[in-house]
């Protein structure tokens, strides 16, 4: 029987519209080439137009109506001209990360051939990298408050919140992503010099589950000459784990050392499959570049193959992956690359190469 994956497709605002059709284009061809299905389930709502029209940004029933996907495919959120982005983003998208635990982030960072470095002297094969972050608990908290507000005696406290449950199941997760790399390398990214009691503890249990994982080499770095390491010795890296903070961090750091915004992909995983998990790209709605079809949908043909890689297709996944390293290297090229070619035409190459 053919494998049938059944997407929740999201467009979203901006150039979302414009790049989605792209990854699209590319998830047909995958699904022609490696046998099998797709049934897209195509999302209006989650939308400042949306919002435009019903003063909400997504349905009350959007629970249900995303009841049964395997994946959600988003493009991009935000138009801060008519729609304030506080309410653009914790009305749609923060409501996914938060209500189907996606507990994970993930981004892949890879310097390719014909992509200009903004470090200088790297070569394709220095950087590649794979930086997973935990998503729900650690530093991003509502706890705490504000005390003698307004008088000389004013505190503030905002407590940081490490579960074991929590720390266990990233930790974990980023030891079996060392385990599918070649170079089975994973550095833990702590700061158990300064933060002295949670840090340590979080050092503690990632030794605890490394020792299930003989064949994973793992360093343990502070998180400040990590960063240092990402800018400086960048090919030391394999997959990095870190908490909420230091990977929000660390996962913009690390696609900055490898070129344009405009080939960054992220996926927000519940690896349980309890919940569907969320792939975008990056970057956001770009309104200084809307409406030309001239932004780069790589970042979003990415985020599609790292969906499949987790629905199970990772022969498509690779080989999404290989057509976007031959369609940077030999062109077309979007602007942001140097080139003057459309988003359709940079879509079109990469599905014909795959
Ligand atoms: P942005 O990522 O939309 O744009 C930043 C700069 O990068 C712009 O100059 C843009 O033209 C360029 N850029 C972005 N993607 C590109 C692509 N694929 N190809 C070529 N150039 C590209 O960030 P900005 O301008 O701060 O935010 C615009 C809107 O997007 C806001 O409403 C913001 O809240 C929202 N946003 C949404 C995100 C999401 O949906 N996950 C993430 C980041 C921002
Ligand atoms: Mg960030």
């Amino acid at each position: 029987m053919t494998r049938t994956h059944r997407i929740a497709v999201i467009p979203g605002d901006g150039i979302g519209q414009e790049v989605m059709p792209e990854a699209l284009r590319t998830l047909h061809a995958a699904a022609d080439r490696f046998g099998f299905a797709l049934d897209l389930l195509e999302i209006p709502w989650a939308s400042c137009d949306w919002y435009q029209a019903h003063g909400e940004m997504m349905p009350a029933d959007w629970k249900a109506q995303l009841q049964g996907v395997d994946a959600i495919l988003f493009g991009a959120v935000g138009w801060p001209a008519t729609v304030p982005d506080h309410i653009s983003l914790w009305g749609s998208l923060l409501k996914f990360r938060r209500e189907f635990d996606q507990y994970i982030n993930l981004r892949p960072a890879r310097l390719f051939d014909g992509v200009p470095c903004p470090l200088a002297n790297r070569r394709p094969g220095d950087i590649d990298m794979l930086i997973v972050r935990e998503n729900t608990e650690g530093e991003y908290t509502k706890l705490g408050g504000i005390m003698f507000e307004g008088t000389e005696r004013e505190i503030v406290i905002q407590e940081s919140v490490f579960s074991r449950v929590g720390s266990e199941r990233v930790l974990r997760y980023a030891f079996e992503q060392a385990m599918r790399r070649p170079r089975r390398h994973l550095t833990v990214a702590t700061k158990s010099n300064g933060i002295a009691i949670s840090m340590p503890w979080w050092d503690a249990l990632a030794d605890r589950i490394g020792a299930e994982y003989p064949q994973v080499t793992v360093d343990k770095q502070h998180i400040d000459i990590l960063s240092a390491r990402f800018v400086l010795q960048p090919q030391r890296f394999d997959v990095v784990v870190a908490t909420n903070l230091f990977g929000d961090i660390l996962s913009d750091l690390g696609p900055a050392c490898t070129g344009t915004i405009g080939l960054a992909p992220s996926a927000n995983l519940n690896p349980e499959r309890r919940f569907p998990s969320l792939f975008e790209p990056v970057h956001g709605s770009a309104p200084d570049i809307f409406g030309r079809n001239i932004a780069n949908p790589i970042a979003m043909v990415w985020s599609a193959a790292l969906m499949l890689d987790v629905l199970g297709e990772r022969a498509a996944h690779d080989a999404i992956v290989g057509a976007i390293e031959a369609v940077l290297r030999d062109g077309p090229r979007t602007p942001d690359l140097g080139g003057a070619a459309s988003t359709t035409a940079l879509g079109e190459a990469i599905a014909a190469a795959l």
